[in-house]
């Protein structure tokens, strides 16, 4: 970024001086100079290309100010807090005191460029309007607000259900659920359907059910994904994820009832064996199959 620090060498009041200074060195050749300022009268005049004016934050987060600002020309960028005389930073130069504050230069095309503030490890005591502005005889200011929200961020326990809300007959239900704890990782997450927790031995769901859990590392949270193989219209009904931090959140799987089996036929005939109470339905779909079958072999031979 290449950033030069000069609030090393100079102390807080030296650097008011020196701000003046700077301030005559940058008005001065307009001033008395009419024939450059009648030159740069007729380039462009520099503006401010549209960038968020209101920042927020969480306390210890980065805070980034933009400017983006067009036709700059030789001018200079000031960064300052409206309140404040001393500027933070001039050009690509820091004079606050702070070594949490620098500016980003960044070219981006012939014409445009980006002055962005950035803050470090924000505190509420950045927080307030600051002032964007072009060292020019006329006075071009661009103003960010910036708050700062007084706790760390992601101090939220959360809990996220994602997944297949439809699906078809015969198709597999697939559901993802992210538990974030405050501190660490809830130890375990549970599934229900309608008010009864999922067992993958319960006779229901043996064999078509899969429950995969995992806690990245690192991180807060803990995640489970529940597939269910070979859906029929029984499977339709409210899940919730609940994690041992007693958070929860439902989610109402819908199963279409489509007129005829076309996929995942495997699937279909395991479910049918392995449920305790088949219905007729896929029973017949297998007989149909299977007629189907011999009508072909029959034809064919
Ligand atoms: C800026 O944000 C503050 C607080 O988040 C809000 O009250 C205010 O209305 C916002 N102002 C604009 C111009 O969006
Ligand atoms: C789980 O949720 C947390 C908090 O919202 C998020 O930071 C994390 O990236 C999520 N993990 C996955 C795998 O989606």
């Amino acid at each position: 970024m290449g950033n030069i620090r000069v609030n090393n060498y100079f102390g807080g009041r030296n650097l008011q001086i020196l701000f003046r200074l700077f301030q005559l060195l940058i008005l001065l050749p307009a001033q008395i100079l009419p024939v450059s300022s009648e030159r740069s009268a007729r380039q462009a005049v520099p503006k401010f290309l549209p960038t968020p004016t209101n920042v927020t934050v969480h306390k210890g987060e980065l805070a980034v100010l933009r400017c983006h600002i067009r036709n700059l020309g030789p001018k200079l960028v000031v960064w300052r807090r409206s309140q404040d005389e001393s500027p933070l930073t001039i050009d690509k130069m820091t004079f606050s005191p702070e070594q949490e504050i620098s500016v980003n230069y960044k070219k981006i095309s012939e014409t445009d460029s980006t002055w962005d503030l950035l803050i470090k490890n924000v505190q509420s005591s950045h927080a307030g309007v600051y002032a964007c502005q072009i060292s020019s005889k006329e006075l071009y200011s661009h103003h960010v607000t910036l708050h700062v929200i007084d706790e760390p961020p992601d101090w939220q326990p959360e809990l996220i259900v994602k997944g297949t809300e439809y699906v078809e007959q015969f198709n597999d239900i697939h559901l993802t659920c992210n538990a974030t704890g405050v501190e660490r990782a809830p130890d375990d997450i549970d599934w229900f359907f309608q008010g009864n927790r999922i067992h993958t031995s319960n006779p229901k769901w043996q064999n078509r059910i899969q429950v995969l859990k995992k806690k990245p590392i690192p991180g807060r949270s803990i995640i489970s994904e529940l597939i269910i193989q070979g859906s029929t219209t029984k499977d339709q009904g409210n899940y919730v994820c609940r994690s041992s931090d007693l958070n929860f959140r439902s989610v109402q799987v819908h199963v279409l009832n489509a007129d005829k089996p076309p996929i995942k036929q495997r699937g279909l005939e395991r479910s049918a064996h392995n449920s305790d109470h088949p219905s007729s339905a896929p029973h017949l779909t297998s007989f149909h199959k299977f007629v189907i079958l011999l009508v072909i072999i029959l034809a064919f031979r």
